[in-house]
């Protein structure tokens, strides 16, 4: 899948919080949710659901070696209970021991003062960065803004907690303490272990995220519906040719020398309403209306618009999810450096998330839906 659009479906999972202390102006639905805080301490450990929301703070070092340390495992164990509390036996010895024989160890570089993912860069002046360091690299720079968030090191995984599962994964998290990661959620269940310093985690319930402000709002099942369709291509291009050529004369001597005018045509709206059909079931079955993407249901009214050679155009509405072209005539376009052609009748159906213009290769006539009937 595409870069950007799986960025956007992957925003779901982290919060727009970015503060220790979230500012009550900003965030005041977080006051309100239901949450809980464990402070962790060498031996304990927090056993965090998939899809549950935790902030996790890396607070004292411990005094004798300045450093705090965790591991975790992911792995999706199906169990269904909620949060809760345990302790452990590992031996931090043993696991630095292992972490010390790794070639190279993947480290975040924050000066921010908290840890968002690095694939979030872009959205924080590219102030993020991901480092290799060796583990005594590391120890000697005694830099508060790296973090090691080494995942991966199978050797680790004998120590996990569901020993009997081989597609458990550890992760080891080493800093020189107060250091926090944005609030998230993962996946996979996720036993959380404190080794040396304290760790205060705070957990919500997947069923708090509308008071967790994450990055992308969108209904949870229509996200997925949509990464489903978008695996294998970064958006949806129907490439149906479903639209008479008598209909495009029509269309043709309507807008006549104007290079875009809104127009009503049956026949185009018959023909976009089959087009759209199956994707407007999944969006029914959603919940979700016109103000994701439209048309929901038929569409009366158009805009035609004759794009030249050369034209660029960038994501017309940003405050809606998708957004749709539908081709009168050939349509080809570049889409960051790769060519597409769409047939008469065929559709591109992209996200807003683009940020990069769209370039028309051939002169041509689109439409895009103009008007949803069921819209307000
Ligand atoms: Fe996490």
């Amino acid at each position: 899948m595409d870069g950007e659009l799986k960025q956007f479906i992957d925003d779901r999972r982290y919060s727009l919080i970015d503060q220790k202390h979230p500012d009550y102006n900003r965030f005041p639905k977080y006051y309100t949710s239901h949450r809980f805080e464990i402070l962790l301490r060498p031996g304990e450990r927090v056993f965090i659901p998939s899809k549950w929301w935790h902030f996790v703070q890396s607070e004292d070092p411990d005094p004798d070696t300045g450093l705090n340390v965790a591991i975790n495992f992911w792995y999706q164990s199906k169990d269904p209970r909620p949060a809760r509390f345990g302790w452990h036996n590992l031996n931090v010895n043993e696991i630095i021991d292992i972490v010390k024989k790794q070639e190279s160890l993947m480290v975040s570089r924050s000066p921010l003062g908290y840890f968002p993912p690095g694939q979030f860069a872009h959205k924080y002046n590219n102030k993020i960065k991901i480092e290799s360091l060796t583990y005594d690299e590391f120890i000697s720079t005694k830099n508060h803004e790296l973090y090691i968030t080494q995942n991966y090191i199978e050797e680790l995984n004998k120590f996990s907690p569901w020993p009997e599962n081989s597609n458990v994964r550890s992760q080891v998290w080493i800093n020189f303490g107060n250091c926090f990661t944005i609030p998230h959620w993962d996946g996979e269940d996720n036993w959380l272990c404190q080794l040396q310093g304290n760790r205060r985690v705070i957990i919500a319930p997947n069923d708090e995220t509308s008071n967790l402000y994450p990055m992308n709002p969108y209904p949870d099942r229509l996200l997925e519906t949509i990464e489903r369709q978008m695996t294998s291509c970064p958006y949806i291009h129907f490439n149906n040719d479903d639209i008479s050529e008598s209909v495009i004369r029509e269309i043709s001597e309507a807008i006549g020398t104007q290079s875009e005018v809104h127009i009503e045509c049956d026949d185009l709206s018959a023909a976009f309403a089959r087009h759209m059909s199956h994707f407007n079931i999944i969006l029914e079955q959603n919940g979700v209306g016109f103000n994701v993407l439209r048309p929901t249901k038929r569409c009366s009214l158009f805009h035609i618009k004759k794009f030249k050679k050369g034209d660029k155009f960038l994501t017309p509405e940003p405050n809606l999810l998708v957004s749709i072209i539908w081709a009168l005539t050939p349509v080809e376009l570049n889409i960051k450096g790769k060519n597409h052609r769409i047939k008469p009748g065929g559709a591109i159906l992209y996200p807003n998330s683009w940020l990069f213009p769209v370039v028309i290769l051939e002169d041509c006539m689109t439409a895009t839906p103009f008007k949803d009937e069921d819209s307000q």
